[in-house]
């Protein structure tokens, strides 16, 4: 029976063995996908467990998307490009490093029909997805791309990567089109983002990377000012999608089961 895992700290909220273990299962496919709850210390003795064949392949998530990065025999372009590695697997016995995050927000992004060309992006937060982020979104034509973190030096660490960033205090509500909450605030339904909504207006695009709550205080606020609003479930899908296909070389549907199977 093969073996899949994701590895996080913490894990608890992570839905990718539901989805996974629901995709192996409707494909007949003779596996299983598990979470475990890792210390920095673990990486070492898992990678040696997928180099051995006994794990199969390894999503990895918050806080250990960077730090998985030196135990790689090579990274994608994508992995290599973000600093971020979300799918590891076994290529002619090398380790890969591989990034899906990326092309699963771009996916999630124009499933809900949302044109990002020339738009102003605000995103709050700097963590370990917002590299993903920035690189799909100048993809698909950004106009402006402004960054706010409660700690600013690592919004200011991302100018090393991407120019043209604009970094602003956090706190501080600029204009835009379309705001992005990519902090983790909202996993446990506090309210720790401070963001003028009367001054926002309205008709703007509110998204929210987190998918479980299914909808944070900051998707409901925006609603209640007349906001567009999308939670990150979509881009959730399509992150796991790319990782199965790699792993499973069979491409699982995304159907209406699939999509209501993460609100339960
Ligand atoms: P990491 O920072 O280790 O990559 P992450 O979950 O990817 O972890 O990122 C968490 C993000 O949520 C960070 O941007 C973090 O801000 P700091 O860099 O200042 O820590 C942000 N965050 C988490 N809790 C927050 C809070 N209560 N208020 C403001 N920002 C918060």
């Amino acid at each position: 029976m093969k073996k899949y895992l994701v590895i996080g700290n913490p894990i608890e909220h992570s839905l990718s063995p539901k989805l996974h273990n629901y995709w192996i299962k409707k494909n007949n496919i003779n596996a299983n996908y598990i979470k475990k709850n890792i210390n920095e210390d673990d990486i070492k003795s898992i990678i040696s467990e997928v180099k051995d064949g006994k794990i199969n392949g390894v999503n990895v998530t918050v806080p250990f998307k960077k730090k998985v990065i030196p135990f790689m025999d090579k990274l994608s372009p994508e992995a290599n490009d973000s600093q971020s590695v979300n799918t590891i697997y076994i290529q002619n016995g090398k380790l890969i490093g591989h990034n899906t995050d990326i092309s699963g927000f771009e996916l999630g992004i124009k499933y809900c029909k949302y044109d990002i060309s020339n738009k102003v992006v605000f995103i709050l937060g700097a963590g370990g997805v917002v590299p993903s982020i920035i690189l799909a979104l100048k993809k698909m034509g950004a106009a402006k791309i402004i960054i706010s973190n409660r700690t600013k030096n690592k919004a200011e660490d991302l100018k090393n990567f991407f120019d043209k960033i604009e970094i602003v205090d956090w706190g501080y509500t600029p204009n835009f089109d379309m705001i992005i909450n990519a902090t983790s605030i909202g996993l446990k339904n506090e309210d720790g983002i401070k963001l003028d909504f009367s001054s926002v207006g309205f008709n703007k695009f509110f998204y929210d990377v987190i998918y479980n709550p299914k909808e944070t205080i900051f998707l409901k606020r925006a609603k209640l000012f007349g906001n567009k609003t999308e939670n990150g479930k979509m881009m959730f899908i399509y992150q796991a999608h790319q990782a199965f296909t790699i792993w499973n070389k069979l491409m699982p549907d995304i159907d209406d089961e699939t999509i209501n199977l993460l609100d339960q």
